[in-house]
């Protein structure tokens, strides 16, 4: 969803914002956009479109000249992505220009407000609010100007904002929506997310809500709603440039599917020792996890599925009770929620509007939080009581692959270390399946080796299909939504996800000669009556393609193509058995030609809810 950078120093701002703005495509975008200021005159340069379009008009940032400036790129929400809707935006006089990801929901009683005040709207957008109130407000003071701005607004946002009257000093504000500060050599920085300026610096300041940055090319200073200076310790971030770069490899999602053995080691391994399962970050205590009478798991998308699986894992070991649902779903629905519930929040990126908001709604309802995040420093981590931090780095590709597959692990290690401290666990499953989790790697290893070059074979069959359904029962069920969702997202194909047992009840009307299904019969003890399900579609036409932990002559006979996984745990299977899917959608979408990284529509980081 939509990226900021900003910058001041002594170098040209224009080739530092594009190069930005070019780290946050990931983020989703459908137009992008910067201002620069110099001489104290801005100048903007916004298009529709790809970025492509904005280096060209600036002719690669050779232009505007200036050594301050803002840039975006914007996820369309009102307006169409045109060149008059793009950021910045900009206000009567030309004094203010404005970038802005987030919503203001007041927007339509602001905009009447201006209206009659004799401002004009040229945007179908509710940012140019923004840049009028600046103007209306301004008495000289940016700090006094933007507060009077920002208590005016209702929704989110995070704001970069120039003014002609500071040659030096670009303007940040923060409420619900990310944005870090950058804190280089004689220049500074501000970001949507750390990766836009990484080239640049490692160190951050983190923004809080309510606070109002002044960023120079010497000093940083952030206040408080009050107005009070808010004193703050860098923040290094461990992550490199390197790994925000594609390294040879044709598509960030391939090389993030690479990266899983090396994620998932980073995310459990150092977590299991000989003393148990330690989790840093986590300061619930053996007696707070005997209080424990309920867990709810809230996430979205594939986060969403992780917590599915969570759900089966946990709920056999530990025997806690446990829910799962759709961050966007869970607010609405009156959640049972006391202060014995431990709720569960997973985010790749930390930021994500509406499990933000179930975050607070389940604090609110007295709730303990642990949330098992990536982006260290995000807001669901900083809201939460505890963190587990997922150690998968930069995770660039919109649909995520090793966010998920260690946001699995992560998981995995919850329902142990929860099984153990209420002594659910006997010592034999307890060796077993930390075993399983350090043999991870490997597993995920061998399907890269083994199983790819069949992927690849299937997917050039398949890729012109126009429906495919993914079936499976439990944890395969689980997994059958995460490899629906990888496939439609990136290639378009329909892709729908079943529990095997219940296609029976509606869906398989629609299977016929030809229909593609994919089913998953990785779990041994269920084998058999998947297989059943297996032969009702067969029987009505359908190509089979399965996916199995331990292939028998009784699947072969029935299935066009049998995928035969290594061998792996029990309970640990799903994250190899993933790895097979992601690969099957991303040949699949490659043989069709889609821009596998930003699928049309979507956004890594969606920051609305
Ligand atoms: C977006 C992304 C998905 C992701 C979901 C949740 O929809 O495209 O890949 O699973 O958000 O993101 P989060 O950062 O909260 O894990």
């Amino acid at each position: 969803m939509c990226g900021i950078v900003g910058y001041t120093g002594r170098r040209q701002a224009a080739p530092i914002l594009l190069e930005g703005l070019s780290k946050l495509e990931y983020r989703g975008y459908d137009s992008s956009g910067m201002a620069v200021l110099s001489g104290g005159n801005i100048t903007m340069y916004k298009s529709g479109g790809r970025l492509s379009e904005l280096k060209r008009i600036t002719d690669n940032g050779s232009r505007p000249a200036g050594t301050i400036g803002i840039g975006h790129t914007r996820w369309a929400t009102h307006g169409a992505p045109n060149d008059v809707n793009s950021h910045p935006h900009i206000s009567k006089s030309g004094k203010f220009a404005v970038v802005h990801n987030g919503i203001i929901e007041n927007y339509l009683d602001l905009k009447l407000f201006l209206t009659e005040k004799g401002f004009s709207f040229v945007s179908e957008t509710d940012t140019e609010v923004i840049a009028h109130l600046t103007e209306y407000y301004y008495n000289g003071d940016m700090v006094e100007t933007l507060r009077k701005v920002v208590n005016k607004l209702n929704g989110s946002y995070a704001l970069g904002v120039l003014s002609c009257y500071s040659p030096e000093t670009f303007y940040a504000a923060r409420k619900d929506s990310p944005l870090v500060v950058g804190l280089g050599e004689r220049e500074n920085f501000i970001a949507s997310d750390m990766p836009a300026v990484l080239s640049s610096t490692r160190r951050f300041l983190l923004m809080d809500d309510g606070e109002i940055a002044a960023v120079s090319p010497d000093s940083v200073l952030i206040y408080n709603a009050n107005r009070e200076p808010v004193e703050k310790t860098p923040f290094i971030a461990e992550w490199d440039i390197s790994a925000a770069e594609k390294n040879g490899f044709p598509h960030f999602m391939l090389k993030e599917i690479f990266e899983q053995p090396h994620a998932l080691d980073a995310t459990v391994r150092t977590r299991i020792t000989d003393g148990g399962i330690i989790l840093d970050n986590i300061a619930l205590t053996d007696e707070q996890i005997a209080r424990i009478d309920r867990i709810c798991i809230v996430a979205c998308g594939s986060a969403y599925h992780a917590g599915v699986l969570g759900k089966y894992f946990i709920e056999k070991l530990s025997r806690i009770p446990v829910e799962t649902d759709v961050a966007s779903e869970f607010r609405y629905r009156s959640p049972i929620v006391t202060d014995r519930t431990l709720a569960v929040i997973i985010s790749q990126s930390g930021e994500t509007a509406d499990t933000l908001a179930a975050l607070r709604q389940a604090r609110k309802l007295g709730a303990r939080i642990l949330s098992v995040v990536n982006v260290v420093g995000s807001s669901v981590a900083r809201e939460s009581d505890d963190v587990l931090y997922t150690r998968a780095g930069p995770e660039i590709a919109v649909a995520t692959t090793k966010g998920y597959t260690t946001q699995v692990a992560a998981l995995m290690l919850i329902g142990l270390k929860l099984a153990q401290a209420l002594d659910r666990i006997d010592e034999k499953d307890y060796k077993r399946i930390c075993n399983d989790l350090i043999g991870l790697p490997e597993a995920v290893n061998k399907v890269l080796e083994n199983n790819i070059q069949q992927l690849q074979f299937i997917a050039s069959k398949y890729y012109s299909a126009d429906d495919a359904y993914f079936i499976g029962r439990g944890a395969d069920y689980a997994l059958a939504l995460e490899g629906a969702l990888k496939l439609k997202e990136i290639s378009y194909i329909h892709a729908e996800s079943y529990a095997a047992g219940e296609l029976k009840h509606g869906t398989i009307s629609l299977i016929e000669k030809g229909s593609l299904v994919v089913a998953i019969a990785c779990d041994d003890r269920l084998f058999g009556k998947t297989l059943s399900n297996i032969k009702e579609v067969k029987s009505r036409g359908a190509t089979v393609i399965a996916l199995c932990s331990d292939s028998s002559d009784a699947l072969r006979a029935e299935c066009d193509h049998v995928i035969e996984l290594p061998q792996c745990g029990a309970e640990t299977y799903p994250v190899a058995a993933v790895t097979a899917l992601q690969l099957f959608a991303y040949y699949i979408a490659s043989a069709r030609g889609c821009d596998i990284d930003k699928p049309r529509n979507l956004a890594k980081s969606v920051t609305v809810e």
